[in-house]
């Protein structure tokens, strides 16, 4: 076992905690998962998330964290290693490979989300939702995204963040930007809950929304939808908390680190919801209002609400926030192999990295206006695209993969040697990845397919 990353490592657990966390955190928590979670029926979808969250996601986590603290390297060279020190065909680090290739694939669209953010932020703190109609706030909307050279500029400003970041390091860069951006975005976070409890009215009828089961609603796709979820709001199946695990302290327990992980990410994607769906109902508009649900409904309830402009405004900073400590971690992977490969630093690493999501993000950017009638699949437009082939077909395939990996194929004496703080639920870990994980990911695969 290495006892040190070249990259740099966290000076503490507790920053692995906040860095994994703030990968975890992100537009996943709070714009995917309310949208999907009304789109699906609320409670009966929430439940299997959570089934996902607790016996496929830990397990993952578990295992990628495990992977990649004993190579201490990127996940591309980490599987390898990992490959051969338990005598398997080095084929594995393909998977970091598909890993890599996923990252590109979720930022590209992802900042143009966290752009189209950066936007709203100025825009509720300028006050123009105040007192404003459905018909407003949508026109509003629609006439943001329609325009190009906006989403286009705010898309580039985010990926410009994202490489000053990783630019700087693991200690100096992304340390420093989990370390103040993360306890901030919990406080604005519980401020916003509330701020939604006392202001809205209707506090209790957003709980009932997301913890009543009404399992008629849900179909075998909204079931592959949940798992998807699972994997993208946990940061899973392509590498991202393996990166991030190279540079954990030696010391510190995995299966606890990973399970508190969870535990946060899943708080924040509840509470979340807690703070729009109340002001959802508030306003008597649509649970199921898709991905416009955070930029049309939100500004729309804030602008009828005391305060609404200076709590929209803090809301949307909070988004932003939460985006870019996830944004860090998609690029991870590659720019640590980059540096690895190349010996190159790491900002030539984060340029080089920076200047292809960006290329391939153009298809996102003109999804919402020159190219909103190219249809790639069906009626999906290729930010719809981008999302629905990662989130539901690679994440939960690479977590499937890794599952695999880590249960079957890797020698017990690396896995002893990481997971000894944590022996006793060595064997339930061992049991949900080798069996749970793998048939469950597998069964929903399959039954989605069929159905469709
Ligand atoms: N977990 C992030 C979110 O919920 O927004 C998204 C994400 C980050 C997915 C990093 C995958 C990843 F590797």
């Amino acid at each position: 076992m290495k006892s040190d990353s070249i990259h740099g490592m966290w000076s503490s657990r507790l920053m692995f905690v906040l860095a994994a966390s703030g990968s975890a955190v992100g537009l996943g928590n709070i714009w995917r998962f309310p949208y999907v979670a009304g789109e699906n029926g609320g409670g009966a979808f929430v439940m299997v998330y959570l089934a996902c969250i607790f016996l496929v996601g830990i397990p993952i986590m578990v295992s990628e964290i495990l992977i990649g603290r004993s190579a201490r390297q990127s996940p591309i060279n980490a599987m390898r290693t990992a490959a051969e020190a338990s005598n398997a065909t080095s084929c594995w680090q393909l998977l970091g490979w598909m890993g890599v290739l996923a990252g590109f694939m979720i930022l590209s669209f992802y900042a143009v989300i966290a752009g189209w953010v950066l936007a709203y932020i100025f825009q509720l703190g300028s006050g123009m939702f105040t007192g404003s109609s459905g018909e407003l706030a949508k026109s509003a909307f629609d006439g943001f995204v329609g325009n190009v050279w906006e989403v286009l500029a705010w898309f580039t400003v985010f990926i410009g963040i994202t490489i000053s970041i990783t630019a700087r390091g693991v200690s100096s860069g992304l340390e420093v930007a989990v370390k103040y951006l993360m306890p901030i975005l919990f406080f604005l976070l519980v401020v916003l809950v509330i701020y939604a409890a006392f202001t809205s009215g209707h506090f209790l009828e957003g709980l009932q929304f997301l913890f009543s089961f009404d399992f008629d609603k849900l179909s075998w796709n909204s079931v592959l939808v949940a798992m998807g979820q699972a994997f993208f709001t946990l940061s899973l199946g392509m590498g991202a908390i393996m990166a991030y695990g190279a540079y954990m302290p030696k010391d510190a327990s995995i299966v606890g680190t990973a399970t508190l992980i969870a535990l946060m990410d899943t708080g924040v994607a509840l509470m979340s919801g807690l703070v729009i769906f109340p002001l959802v109902f508030a306003n008597a508009l649509e649970s199921s209002a898709g991905p416009g649900l955070m930029f049309i409904t939100l500004p729309l309830a804030f602008g009828q609400m005391a305060g609404g402009q200076f709590f929209g405004c803090v809301f949307f900073i909070l988004v932003a926030f939460a985006a870019i400590t996830s944004a860090i971690s998609l690029v991870e992977p590659a720019i640590a192999w980059i540096v690895e490969k190349l010996n190159t630093t790491r900002l030539i690493a984060a340029l080089l990295v920076g200047g292809c999501v960006w290329l391939l993000g153009l298809g996102s950017v003109f999804s919402t206006n020159i190219w909103s009638d190219v249809f790639i699949f069906g009626e999906m437009t290729f930010l719809d695209t981008m999302d629905y082939v990662t989130n539901n077909i690679i994440l939960p395939l690479g977590g499937i993969l890794i599952a695999l990996f880590a249960g079957w194929i890797l020698s017990s004496k690396i896995i002893d040697e990481e997971l000894v703080a944590d022996r006793w639920l060595y064997p339930i870990w061992q049991f949900l990845t080798r069996f749970i994980a793998p048939i469950a990911v597998s069964i929903v695969f399959i039954m989605a397919l069929l159905q469709d």
